[in-house]
């Protein structure tokens, strides 16, 4: 653990204090905890075919366990043709054999419980993919016949119905709606998909749909998960008559955020799925969990952490706010504020399976790359050394908070996005359905270097990686990392283990307000003050026990003097230590 006093310079004090959000002694060990996901595609080969599996994750769980994670999300690993990276469902209850069986699911869940460790699975209920036994039956069917009202099927408008039956846009690209052939071959009805045209949107006005993903739920939590992450969960109910809409294909508007009038987000029946969801859940005990991936702005997305509801909702106003003082701020204030009123605790997340790498878009200073585009070799290039410096300050920064965190595979080794990806082996549909004018989300989905004198760098000793990695992926191997007391992998374990001993998850925050300027933010979370400098200068800290800081991580080490470099994030023990040990 790095440790270092600091000579005060300063009266030994925070000055005045706002204070936003006291202690949570709730019960419910996801209120605070720090979720690991794990995308299976790319965390692990061990049968070298070039994907990654689920043995692959069950050899490897102990290294999760050492970073001091308390759980593990695993993006989709059910059958599928993976038209969508496993996203395009067509068996919910059985895994996909790219990634292994159910019997080693089996082995890695016991694995996970034998190192302590909880594991949330994906649930996928917007869509299933064309190839789902329901949907094969859908199009033997005939319009208007219960296989086809499992979905959403439309007449086309205009002559023979020749024009998609409204203007709705998908999310990767192109229209929403594509048309089926008739069991007679003729031109027939079309089908509704928010995503890609392999992935027809379920009909949630139909209680057979319930019923399905009620026995779904039940098949999972019957093999011990802690919980769901619950996919697009603001898409499944679409405004009645599927009104046209002249907006963006996500439903966003100016904030990034669904406007409240979107016929296809976040209507207000949603919300009876979700209660019927957790009074299943709830027969299994209080520890199963619900988290909704809602991209909704704040205020909405506390109706989804309603104490009847979901327990958690992914909180991507966060995940948006960059690195910009005055909108973290605001996001931070509101989110304790707003899902505090409700009793929810907030969750924070810097990156996922679905945006650039935060250690590559803090590489940029200015305008940085659009969610989801990704980045290739034609875009501006991000400064490496400086995104990686700056990730380390923000994920110091967001560690130290109240609540849940979300990391994202890889993080923890400072990665960046693939850059250098040729276009025959970019995967996202995304870059297929947009003529590669949207290079799409392979970029943050490169498999992971384990070893960095082995094969794939110790993802796999089989065929090439799915998605090519980088030769600087060898330089931040997890085992060179896990030697180094200054490598980004060495900075996590040291912030977790202090988050832990500390119970910052549990803990409360108060702005600091002198050190909160228009280019420095500081919170006091119980004894500990939390101060991140993005001035171009050093900052003085001030007095206290330096518990960890960011430029540990030795990419650019601003000595131990006293000063935050900056790009540079320090907890700062300004109180007696509390902590347990
Ligand atoms: C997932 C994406 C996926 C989409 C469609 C999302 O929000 O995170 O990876 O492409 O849902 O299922």
């Amino acid at each position: 653990m790095s440790v270092e006093t600091v000579t005060p310079t300063t009266a030994p004090h925070t000055g005045p204090l706002t204070l936003i959000h006291s202690e949570d002694s709730q019960p419910g060990w996801w209120r605070s905890a720090v979720i690991y996901q794990v995308y299976p595609r790319s965390f692990r080969d061990l049968n070298g075919d070039g994907v990654g599996d689920i043995p692959g994750i069950t050899e490897e769980l102990p290294h999760l366990a050492e970073l001091g994670v308390d759980a593990v999300w695993l993006s989709p690993f059910y059958r599928s043709p993976q038209r969508d990276a496993g996203y395009d469902v067509s068996d919910y209850c059985d895994v996909d054999p790219l990634f292994g069986t159910l019997g080693d699911f089996d082995v890695m869940m016991a694995e996970s419980h034998r190192l302590g460790l909880r594991v949330i699975v994906d649930l996928v209920p917007n869509h299933c993919s064309d190839q789902h036994v329901l949907f094969q039956a859908a199009l033997a069917a005939p319009a208007g016949s219960p296989e086809r009202e499992m979905f959403i099927f439309r007449d086309g408008e205009g002559p023979e119905g020749h024009q998609p039956p409204n203007n709705w846009q998908s999310h990767f690209g192109g229209p929403a709606w594509t048309r089926v052939t008739g069991p007679d071959g003729q031109p027939d009805q079309w089908y509704l998909h928010l995503f890609d045209s392999s992935q027809p949107d379920f009909n949630w006005d139909n209680p057979a749909v319930h019923i399905e993903f009620e026995r779904i739920l039940r098949f999972w939590l019957d093999r011990g998960v802690s919980g769901f992450r619950v996919d697009v969960a603001h898409a499944l109910v679409k405004a009645p008559g599927l009104p046209a809409w002249g907006g963006r294909a996500d439903g966003g508007s100016s904030d990034g955020f669904p406007g409240h009038e979107a016929p296809m987000f976040g209507q207000p029946a949603i919300h009876d799925i979700y209660r019927a969801w957790r009074r299943i859940l709830d027969l299994y005990g209080p520890d199963r969990i619900l988290c909704a991936e809602a991209s909704v702005d704040l205020p909405r997305l506390a109706h989804w952490v309603r104490s009847d509801e979901m327990h958690q909702a992914f909180n991507f106003p966060y995940l948006h706010a960059g690195l910009d003082v005055n909108r973290l701020r605001t996001v931070i204030t509101d989110s304790l504020t707003v899902l505090g009123a409700v009793g929810a605790p907030s969750t924070w997340v810097l990156s996922n399976h679905d945006v650039v790498r935060h250690a590559t878009r803090f590489g940029y200073n200015g305008q940085g790359p659009r969610d989801g585009d990704g980045i290739g070799l034609a875009d501006p290039q991000p400064d490496t050394a400086l995104g990686r410096h700056r990730a380390a300050a923000a994920s110091l920064f967001m560690l130290g908070l109240p609540g849940a965190a979300y990391l994202y595979q890889g993080e923890e080794l400072g990665l960046p996005d693939g850059i250098d990806i040729p276009e025959h082996q970019r995967q996202d549909p995304t870059f297929a359905r947009t003529g590669g004018q949207r290079l799409g989300r392979d970029g943050c989905r490169v498999p992971l270097p384990w070893r960095a004198d082995e094969p794939h760098f110790g993802f796999g000793s089989g065929n090439d990686p799915w998605l090519p990695m980088p030769s600087s992926f060898a330089g931040l191997a997890r085992d060179l990392q896990a030697g180094l007391p200054s490598s980004h992998l060495s900075l996590y374990r040291n912030m977790l283990e202090i988050r832990r001993g500390l119970d910052l998850g549990r803990g409360s925050l108060a702005w600091a307000e002198d050190w909160c300027t228009g280019s420095s933010l500081a919170y006091v979370n119980g004894t500990t003050l939390v101060l991140m400098n993005l001035n171009h200068e050093p900052l003085e800290m001030p007095a206290g026990q330096v518990l960890v800081r960011s430029a540990s991580s030795g990419l650019e080490s601003s000595g131990w003097d006293g000063l935050l470099a900056s790009g540079e994030t320090a907890w700062i023990r300004i109180g007696p230590d509390t902590s347990a040990n």
